[in-house]
């Protein structure tokens, strides 16, 4: 691992998660300000904030010239080689106290993504993944469960903020729960794609996700062992409407109960 030509872009990702989690906790402990962005319940915090001004300056001084998307900034600089970033995913469980967000961190390479880490912020759990190198779990390998059945198989998915004005995750939603599947609605995208990954969940689907709630979550489930397409079951790419990841096994079933073929 440590002779993977991005090892020292795992390194610095890895400072930067401990960076996030530390300003996590202190405005979760301190109390912090808010306001909301897109809609009355799309949140952003001080936290959110912070995160991503400390993130984006630990890996901008440490890699000149390297690119930076993160959701609070929006983008700046290079594409060759960028940073992907979601300082807090999962904002309106934090401001909540709900114990389920993190922070997402990838990097990405002539549009490929090479490093991905997801630092669960309240639990300290960190996943992270090398491009051919393995995925991982606080240093253990990790790899996605061996069911194949569909029915029983643990899933989750996610809405969009504005899911009244664009509902059409509703009728996945439905479809899945008609036909007796286990779905959750956890609250954070990067943290169900780390639990498909570490065997936690079977699969997980979502409608409308950005780049930053999905990059590194999507090398973590691929490194895992587990399949990542869009709705049709064609590759993943970053920015497409549509994500379904899950341990491979299920994966056409899924893909034919969401689609109602
Ligand atoms: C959100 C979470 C949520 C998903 C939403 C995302 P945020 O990110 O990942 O699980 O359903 O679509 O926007 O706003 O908490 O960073
Ligand atoms: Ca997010
Ligand atoms: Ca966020």
């Amino acid at each position: 691992m440590k002779g993977h030509p991005f090892y020292p872009y795992l390194e610095a990702l890895l400072q930067a998660a401990t960076l996030a989690q530390g300003i996590h906790a202190y405005y979760l402990a301190k109390g912090f300000t808010q306001g909301t962005k897109s809609g009355p319940t799309d949140l952003v915090t001080q936290a959110d904030r912070e995160a991503e001004e400390a993130i984006k300056n630990l890996l901008i001084s440490r890699f000149p010239g390297a690119g930076f998307l993160g959701e609070e900034g929006g983008g700046e600089g290079g594409k060759a080689l960028r940073f992907i970033v979601d300082p807090l995913d999962g904002t309106v469980n934090y401001a909540h106290g709900f114990p389920f967000y993190g922070v997402s961190l990838a990097l990405e390479v002539e549009g490929v993504i090479q490093v991905g880490v997801v630092r669960d912020t309240a639990r300290g759990e960190t996943f992270y993944a090398l491009r051919g190198g393995g995925a991982y779990l606080d240093g253990r390998p990790i790899r996605v469960t061996e069911r194949a059945e569909l029915l029983g198989s643990l899933l989750a998915t996610g809405f969009p903020y504005d899911v009244a004005k664009d509902p059409e995750n509703l009728t996945y939603f439905a479809r899945a729960l008609r036909r007796g599947l286990l779905v959750r609605r956890p609250g954070a995208a990067a943290l169900d794609l780390a639990y498909v990954a570490a065997g936690r969940l079977e699969g997980f689907w979502e409608v409308k996700l950005n780049p930053w709630d999905v990059a590194a979550g999507w090398l973590l489930v691929e490194e895992a062992g587990g399949r990542v397409t869009d709705l049709e079951g064609r590759p993943y790419h970053l920015g497409h409407r549509y994500i379904v990841a899950t341990n491979g096994r299920i994966h056409e079933a899924l893909l034919r109960v969401l689609r109602e073929d």
